[in-house]
C-alpha cells in the first residue's frame, strides 16, 4: 500500500517536473523572439521625387517598417487640362487623368525605389513589410474592376521581398498578417487589402470582399497579443469627406458605412484589447479616435507621405491658405493637443509614423506620433495598453459623458451648417468676389460712358 502511494507521489512529482521543464524550454524559445520597441511607417513616396525623410526613419532605427500604399506612384498622370480638346479635369474632361503603365514601366519604377539610398540603408537593419493603395496597385483610386491586379500584386510582392514559395503569392490580394515579439509581449500587425476586392465608389459594397472578411474574422479572434495593429492604407476612422463636400473628396473606410461597422463589431465581438489603425493615403498627418465602437478609443494615426504632401501643391506663401483649411473643416474625430506643430493638429508636409513601445512601465506605455523630415514629432498621443482595454462599463459611461460630443459623434450627425461650413465660405467668398467683380465692370463701363459722353459734348 505505502510503496504504491510513493509510486503514486513519483509519477506526479515527474508530471509536475515535465511541466516545469517544458515551461522553461517555452520561455526560453519564447525570449528568442526579440521585444519590439520601435515600429515606423508611412504612405505615399513618389520613387522619382527626392526621399530625405529616410535619414530621419533611420534615425529613429525602428525594428519594422511598415508600408501603407502608394510605395511607387505606378501609374501615368494625364497633364492637368481645364479646356482643350482633351479635358482631364472639370466635369467636362473627356479623357482619364490617370492611365495604367505597362508592366515593364511599373518594374522600372520600383527599382528605381528600392535602390533609393535611404531606403535601402534601412532595409540593411529593419524588417519591411507592406501593403498597397491605388497608385501602386495600378491606378488612381481603383477596385476590383482594374484588370492589372494580377501582375501588380507579383511586382509589389517582389518589392517587398515576399519568398516565391510564399501563400501569399497565391491569394487573391496581399492582405496579410505577422506576429512579432516574445510571447506575454506580442505585436501582432494585420496588413488589409482595401483595393482588390473593393467594390465601386459610393456603391456602398465591400471594401475587403468575402475571403478576406472570413480571415479577418480568424486573425482577430486568434491567438491573443498584447497589441494589435491594423494597417489600412485608407483612413478608417476619419470622414473628412463628409465636411469637405461638395468641393472635394477623399477615400475611407467612411464612404462604406455598412462595411466600417461590420470591421467596428468584429473588433468588439473578438473581445480583442490592444487594437489600434495605422493608415495612409491623404498626404497630410493626423491622429484621429472614434470612442463608440468599442470598449476603448480606437485610434488611427495616420501618416502621409513620406515625399508626397498637400503643402507641397502649392506655393510657399499659400501654405497658410491649407493649414487655415485645416483648421476650419470640421473634425469631430482628430486628436487636438497643445503638442501639435499646427493648430489643426494636421501636418501637410512630408511624414512619417513613429510608434515607441515601453514595454518595462506599468501600465505598459505607448507613444505614437507623425513626425517631420527632421523626426521631430508633429503631432502624438500618448496612451497605455490600459487605456486600450474593455472598460467596464461605467467607466466607458464615464468616458462618454465627459467626450462623448467629440470623439462618438460621427462627422455625418453634425448640424448642415457646421458640417457645410468650408463649403459655405467657398461660394459665399465666390460670390462676394463675382459680385465685386460685376460692380468694379459696371463702374469702369458707367465712367468710361461719361468721359465718352463728355468728350462727345465738348
Ligand atoms: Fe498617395
Amino acid at each position: 500500500m505505502g510503496s504504491s502511494v510513493a509510486v503514486v507521489a513519483l509519477r506526479r512529482l515527474a508530471v509536475v517536473g515535465l511541466l516545469i521543464t517544458s515551461l522553461v524550454i517555452f520561455a526560453c524559445s519564447a525570449s528568442d523572439e526579440p521585444l519590439v520597441t520601435r515600429i515606423a511607417f508611412g504612405s505615399c513616396a513618389n520613387q522619382s521625387a527626392p526621399q530625405l525623410i529616410w535619414n530621419a526613419i533611420t534615425d529613429f532605427d525602428p525594428q519594422i517598417f511598415i508600408w501603407l500604399g502608394d510605395n511607387i506612384y505606378g501609374d501615368i498622370r494625364q497633364p492637368f487640362k481645364l479646356f482643350g480638346k482633351e479635358r482631364t479635369i472639370g466635369p467636362w474632361k473627356n479623357v482619364p487623368r490617370f492611365i495604367p503603365a505597362s508592366e515593364q514601366e511599373m518594374q522600372s519604377r520600383y527599382k528605381r525605389a528600392k535602390n533609393n539610398p535611404g531606403y535601402s540603408r534601412l532595409r540593411q537593419s529593419t524588417k519591411v513589410i507592406g501593403t498597397w493603395d491605388d497608385h501602386d496597385y495600378g491606378l488612381n483610386d481603383a477596385g476590383k474592376e482594374f484588370g492589372g491586379k494580377i501582375t501588380n500584386q507579383r511586382l509589389l510582392l517582389d518589392f517587398l521581398d515576399e519568398p516565391q514559395d510564399s501563400p501569399r503569392r497565391k491569394q487573391a490580394g496581399v492582405y496579410s498578417s505577422y506576429t512579432f515579439g516574445p510571447v506575454g509581449r506580442q505585436i501582432k500587425v494585420i496588413l488589409l487589402d482595401t483595393r482588390y476586392h473593393r467594390d465601386p465608389l459610393f456603391s456602398d459594397g465591400s471594401i475587403l470582399g468575402s475571403l478576406q472578411w472570413m480571415w479577418l474574422e480568424k486573425e482577430l479572434n486568434g491567438p491573443p497579443s498584447a497589441i494589435t495593429i491594423i494597417g489600412s492604407s485608407i483612413q478608417v476612422i476619419s470622414n473628412l469627406s463628409a465636411t469637405t463636400g461638395p468641393l472635394f473628396s477623399l477615400e475611407c473606410w467612411g464612404h462604406f458605412p455598412k462595411e466600417r461597422d461590420r470591421l467596428f463589431r468584429l473588433i468588439r465581438d473578438s473581445k480583442r484589447d490592444g487594437v489600434f489603425f495605422i493608415s495612409g493615403d491623404v498626404h497630410f498627418g493626423e491622429i484621429t479616435r472614434y470612442d463608440c465602437a468599442t470598449g476603448y478609443p480606437l485610434y488611427d494615426i495616420t501618416s502621409s507621405g513620406l515625399t508626397q504632401a498637400v503643402e507641397k501643391a502649392v506655393p510657399p506663401p499659400l501654405h497658410f491658405i491649407v493649414r487655415f483649411v485645416a483648421w476650419l473643416t470640421p473634425t469631430t474625430m482628430r486628436v487636438m493637443g497643445r503638442n501639435c506643430r499646427y493648430k489643426s493638429c494636421t501636418y501637410g508636409e512630408p511624414n512619417f509614423g513613429a510608434i515607441e513601445i515601453d514595454w518595462d512601465s506599468t501600465p505598459v506605455a505607448m507613444k505614437i506620433e507623425v513626425r517631420d523630415v527632421n523626426g521631430f514629432p508633429v503631432t502624438g498621443v500618448k496612451t497605455s495598453l490600459l487605456e486600450l482595454q474593455t472598460q467596464r462599463i461605467d467607466s466607458v459611461a464615464a468616458i462618454r459623458a465627459e467626450e462623448s460630443q467629440k470623439y462618438c459623434t460621427l462627422e455625418m450627425n453634425l448640424p448642415w451648417i457646421v458640417r457645410y461650413r468650408l463649403a459655405i465660405l467657398f461660394f459665399c467668398t465666390l460670390a462676394i468676389l463675382l459680385l465685386g467683380l460685376i460692380g468694379l465692370t459696371y463702374a469702369a463701363i458707367s465712367v468710361s460712358r461719361r468721359c465718352l459722353h463728355k468728350y462727345k459734348f465738348d
